[in-house]
């Protein structure tokens, strides 16, 4: 019953929205792609040869794709008119004030979204079968409020919600959109919600194997992403503890981590020890994993999860903090050269980096900042960290400015470049004795120290 090939559009053309339909739409030549936003900047830069996020390998698909099948509009309205298949993408941050302040996810995008959905299919004409799939990370049981509001104000339109939570993470997007491990599909165990989970497994199904396609009722698919999430941030809490532990007692967490990572029950991947994870979604989305359980009554589900948390919190707290310490516990009117500032290599995004807190940190113990970062806007910096900082805070385009003076580097992001920068000719424009600190462990500590650096790595013994 639904139009074969379906058309798609996509509303929210963030970093989700984006990627994912420039790839559904290079791969499916014959499907109409339509990305909308309510955020005309945002669409207006989709159209242009700057795209509004940076993600390797994105620009080739885009352009292949763009004004053939792939289309960027604020024409919210005619894209669901026009469409079979509806993906909604907008943002789910962590609620601020009301019920559920600082835990639960805050779904007023999410619902204005699902509104004018039922309100456009109210008013069309042509009461074609729509399929609407939640593509931002959700509570479990948001399909069902979705079907409710649809329900209530859309009367004659066939319509079936699902849900096909995304897994890509950022600076991989592509490669992750190109060769999921798995792509997920959820709907109603119903002939006709089979039918809508068909329609959509099919258009993944033209370039992932079909083994790789997997497909389980709603509440399955939704809670799944959550603890996805949950279970990533958990080993990285998990190291990160560990190498509190190796500081102390002479162990080497990276030994520790390749150690039990050849283990092939834990495997080798997400072991990586840092300053702390960051991102706009692990935290959030542990928050609402919290949030539920205390809502379903299951507190001590809650408290577990949560310590993923707290672990995180302290690590990046207990960097700054060691800082200081190293640095004879002052900083004060010390120049500190940052390292990094995006939450993790090969993206330009700065969400719940842990830059912000060690920034944050310092500046508060009156250091002065110099900050590089190769994709992160000056303005995006600033953004992140108040006009109060202003004058605190200098913003560098060259990693050896914003060393030159310092009194100790802090690497924050695991960018490549930062490997083969020149450290004899960067220690010589230091001030002595020098610091290094490695938040990400890419550096070779030896080697910098032989130069003459006092060097500090997560979970190394100094
Ligand atoms: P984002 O903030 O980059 O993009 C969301 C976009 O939705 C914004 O451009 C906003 O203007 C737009 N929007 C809001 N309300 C709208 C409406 N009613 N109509 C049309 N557009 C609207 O967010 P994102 O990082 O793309 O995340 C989106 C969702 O995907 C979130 O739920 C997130 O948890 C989830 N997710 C994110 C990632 C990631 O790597 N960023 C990965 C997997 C899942
Ligand atoms: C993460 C998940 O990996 C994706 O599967 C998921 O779709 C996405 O969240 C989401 O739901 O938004 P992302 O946050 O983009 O993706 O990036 P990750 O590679 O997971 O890194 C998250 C943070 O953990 C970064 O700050 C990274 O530096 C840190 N990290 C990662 C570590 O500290 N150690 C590791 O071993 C791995």
């Amino acid at each position: 019953e639904y139009e074969n090939p379906p058309k798609i559009c996509c509303l929210g053309a963030g970093y989700v929205g984006g990627p994912t339909m420039s790839v559904i739409a290079m791969k499916c030549p014959n499907i109409k792609v339509t990305v909308c936003d309510l955020n005309e900047r945002r669409i207006a830069a989709w159209n242009s040869d700057t795209l509004p996020i940076y993600e390797p390998g994105l620009q080739e698909v885009v352009e292949e794709a763009r004004g053939r099948n792939l289309f960027f509009s604020t024409d919210i309205d005619a894209a669901i008119r026009e469409c079979t298949i509806i993906f909604v993408s907008v943002n789910t941050p962590t609620k601020t004030s009301g019920i559920g302040a600082g835990e639960a996810a805050d779904l007023t995008y999410w619902e204005l979204a699902a509104r004018r959905i039922a309100a456009v299919c109210n008013q069309s004409e042509d009461k074609k079968p729509k399929i609407i799939v939640e593509k931002s990370t959700v509570p479990v049981k948001t399909a069902d409020a979705m079907a409710r509001v649809m329900q209530a104000s859309c009367i004659g339109t066939d319509f079936q919600v699902l849900s096909n939570p995304e897994f890509l993470a950022e600076g991989t997007a592509i490669e992750d959109l190109f060769q999921p491990d798995r792509v997920l599909v959820g709907g109603p165990t119903t002939p006709q919600g089979h039918a809508a989970v068909q329609c959509l497994a099919n258009v993944y199904r033209r370039w992932v194997p079909t083994e790789r396609v997997l497909t389980t009722n709603l509440w399955s698919a939704e809670l799944s992403k959550l603890t996805a999430n949950a279970f990533l941030a958990q080993r990285i809490s998990s190291i990160n503890s560990i190498s509190a532990l190796c500081e102390v007692t002479g162990a080497n967490v990276t030994e520790v981590a390749n150690a039990i990572g050849v283990d092939s029950r834990i495997g080798p991947k997400f072991l990586k020890s840092s300053v702390g994870f960051g991102g706009s979604c692990f935290q959030k989305d542990i928050l609402n994993l919290v949030y539920l359980c205390r809502s379903f009554g299951l507190p001590e589900v809650a408290e577990y999860w949560h310590q993923v948390i707290v672990m995180n919190d302290w690590q990046k707290a207990r960097f700054a903090r060691n800082m200081v310490s190293s640095m004879f516990n002052t900083v004060s009117g010390k120049k500190i050269a940052i390292l990094g500032f995006a939450f993790k290599k090969d993206t330009g995004d700065t969400r719940e980096t842990p830059a912000i807190d060690v920034c944050k940190a310092l500046i508060e113990e009156k250091a002065q900042i110099g900050i590089f970062d190769p994709k992160v806007s000056r303005e995006q910096i600033y953004l992140d960290l108040g006009k109060e900082a202003m004058d605190k805070v200098q913003i560098e385009d060259d990693p050896y400015i914003a060393c030159s003076g310092a009194h100790a580097i802090a690497i924050l992001t695991e960018w490549d470049m930062f490997k083969t920068l020149d450290f004899a000719k960067i220690y010589e424009s230091m001030q002595k004795p020098a610091f290094m600190f490695d938040g990400r462990n890419i550096i070779d500590l030896e080697a910098l120290e032989k130069i003459g650096f006092n060097v500090w790595g997560v979970g190394k013994a100094s």
